[in-house]
């Protein structure tokens, strides 16, 4: 099966790929129509085993107020808030009105708006304004803002709290040095370094899909 570009390493072995996948429960209707309307509109999300991780990772550290920097359709959001659950509350953000709207109407057909805010403009600026701390942060804007995003995220992340990024191997360019006209991929070395020589984090980085780096704020 040719999976959509959206949940291919690069760098995995195919089959090894798709066995992870396979193994992978059937979606509801809601997240189901948004990983095709994904894969159809070539939407990046991070798809259904990522997600499976987000939603771990906010379940086993009883996340409840959640911000999340980058969020297009809310896909990953509505995986969010299901973890978070109903005394939960998801902070949406997106630079694009055209993606608030529709993220909008699948929130309300999954049965989670009240958990979410919507905020649309530069995540970087609403995580900083958005008043109180963090249990958990999503980072998961354009890749050559991973490090300012970062030193955006982490006074707002409260202490033992989550902080983490989506695509931090970037389709494995990450383990080589970035071109020079190649942003992206200094932003997401950068970030990677950032995070493992800070006294403040401990992360480790999941080779999953593109990468996903987990980081618990000492
Ligand atoms: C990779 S997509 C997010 C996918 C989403 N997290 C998911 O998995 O369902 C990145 C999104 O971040 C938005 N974006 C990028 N940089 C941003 C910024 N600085 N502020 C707000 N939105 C940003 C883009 O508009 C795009 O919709």
């Amino acid at each position: 099966m040719n999976r959509s570009e959206n949940l291919r390493s690069g760098f995995m072995q195919d089959e090894v790929e798709e066995y992870i996948y396979e193994l992978l429960p059937e979606r509801d209707a809601v997240v189901g129509e948004m990983e095709r309307y994904a894969e159809e509109h070539r939407v990046p999300i991070i798809g259904p085993a990522v997600a499976r991780l987000l939603s771990l990772f906010a379940q086993v550290s009883g996340a409840k107020h959640i911000f999340e920097m980058g969020s297009a359709i809310g896909y990953s959001t509505i995986w969010l808030a299901r973890a978070a659950g109903p005394k939960g509350k998801v902070h949406y953000t997106d630079g694009n009105p055209a993606n608030a709207e529709r993220a909008r109407e699948y929130f309300r057909r999954a049965g989670v708006a009240k958990r979410i805010n919507v905020q649309v403009g530069d995540a970087l600026d609403l995580v900083r304004k958005t008043p109180g701390k963090f249990d958990l942060i999503f980072n998961d804007v354009d890749k050559h803002q991973y490090p300012d995003a970062l030193r955006a995220a982490l006074p707002k992340l409260r202490k033992g709290g989550l902080f983490i990024t989506d695509n931090t191997l970037w389709s494995g360019k990450a383990a080589r040095p970035a071109a020079a006209d190649d942003a992206d991929t200094r932003g997401v070395r950068e970030l990677n370094r950032l995070v493992y020589a800070s006294k403040e984090l401990y992360p480790v980085l999941i080779p999953l899909r593109d990468g996903v780096t987990v980081c618990r704020k000492l």
